[in-house]
């Protein structure tokens, strides 16, 4: 089961959003998916509803003091949406807490080993440092670096991009762009200045900045559950998107055909058409070892 590692250190990059979002798209096209909290803040735990199951959890509650204890002894909760039962998918919580932040890097890559028993796909929020993020690296097939589009948060990247080269050489990695607004000059330059440094790496979803966004977090519900006004639709048709290029580069999307449609009104919306086709069109991304040559000549 790959294991996907959403990692970078500037703050608020929807590197928790992402991973919430992503999981529990995948979990309602049918897949067994497994997040796996490596966030001592626990963002992610604190984030998802309280409807857990009764038989993993008897108190039916995920309190945020719950978070503290041994994360790397705790099993894993089910979540459930009725989005999720529904498709016949499942999402799983491995939950975060503080001693992941004084845990060996073996140990967590062994929890994060652990929590993929049985799942078909694994995502893995991690700490917005760097050295946070060196155990979830290691661990995964897959590192995905979101960043927004300012200069600030694109200053960032190449650490994250020298880490992985360093950490995890023969894990591929990809750059997204999020809070992207189509009609700012940062959205605009942002893929030029990505591809320049990093060519080949980018994904071609990015998720754009929303109101929603925000107020979904507070309401504790992954944004790609929303779809209410215009700006929200739109992330969550970025959501869909970013889902769909993920498990093709994961070759979960070759390798499980009983994979449900996506919802029916969001197939109907012309831009998220674009993408899809657009997605379906590219073909299978570079093996790793090609694609990591090809930085490393880039490489000083
Ligand atoms: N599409 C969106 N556009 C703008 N803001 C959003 C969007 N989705 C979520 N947000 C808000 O952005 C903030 C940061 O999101 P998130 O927690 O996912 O980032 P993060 O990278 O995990 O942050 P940290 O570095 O603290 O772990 C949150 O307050 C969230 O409500
Ligand atoms: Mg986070």
């Amino acid at each position: 089961m790959p294991i996907i590692s959403f990692v970078g250190s500037k703050g608020g990059s929807l590197k928790t959003a992402c991973a919430l979002s992503v999981s529990a798209e995948a979990a309602r096209r049918g897949l067994r998916v497994t997040l796996v909290d490596c966030d001592p803040q626990s963002s992610a735990t604190r984030s998802l509803p309280r409807r857990v199951n009764l038989a993993d959890n008897l108190d039916n509650s995920l309190a945020p003091q719950e978070t503290v204890l041994d994360p790397l002894s705790a099993e894993g909760v089910s979540v459930e949406f009725e989005e999720i039962t529904a498709g016949g998918g499942s999402l799983r919580l491995f939950r975060g807490g503080e001693m992941l932040a004084q845990a060996a890097r073996e140990q967590v890559v062994r929890h994060v080993q652990r929590a993929a028993s049985g799942a078909d796909l694994v995502i893995v929020d991690t700490a917005p440092y760097l050295t946070g993020t060196f155990a979830p690296m290691l661990a995964a097939d897959l590192v995905i670096i979101p960043t927004e589009p300012t200069g600030d948060a694109l200053r960032s990247v190449p650490q994250y991009v020298q880490a992985v080269r360093a950490v995890a050489p023969n894990t591929p990695y990809r750059i997204l762009l999020t809070k992207t607004v189509d009609v700012e000059r940062t959205t605009k330059d942002a893929p030029a200045l990505i591809d320049a440094q990093f060519p080949g790496v980018r994904l071609q979803a990015s998720i754009p900045s929303s109101a929603r966004g925000k107020e979904s977090n507070a309401h504790l519900v992954p944004t790609v559950f929303y779809a209410i006004d215009k700006r929200d639709r739109a992330v969550r048709t970025a959501y869909i998107a970013l889902t769909t290029e993920l498990l093709r580069l994961t070759g979960l999307a070759l390798g499980t055909a009983q994979l449900l449609p996506v919802h029916a009104d969001d197939i109907a919306t012309p831009q998220h058409e674009a993408t899809m086709e657009t997605a379906l069109d590219t073909p299978p991304p570079a093996a790793p070892a090609s694609s990591q040559a090809d930085l490393g000549e880039m490489a000083p």
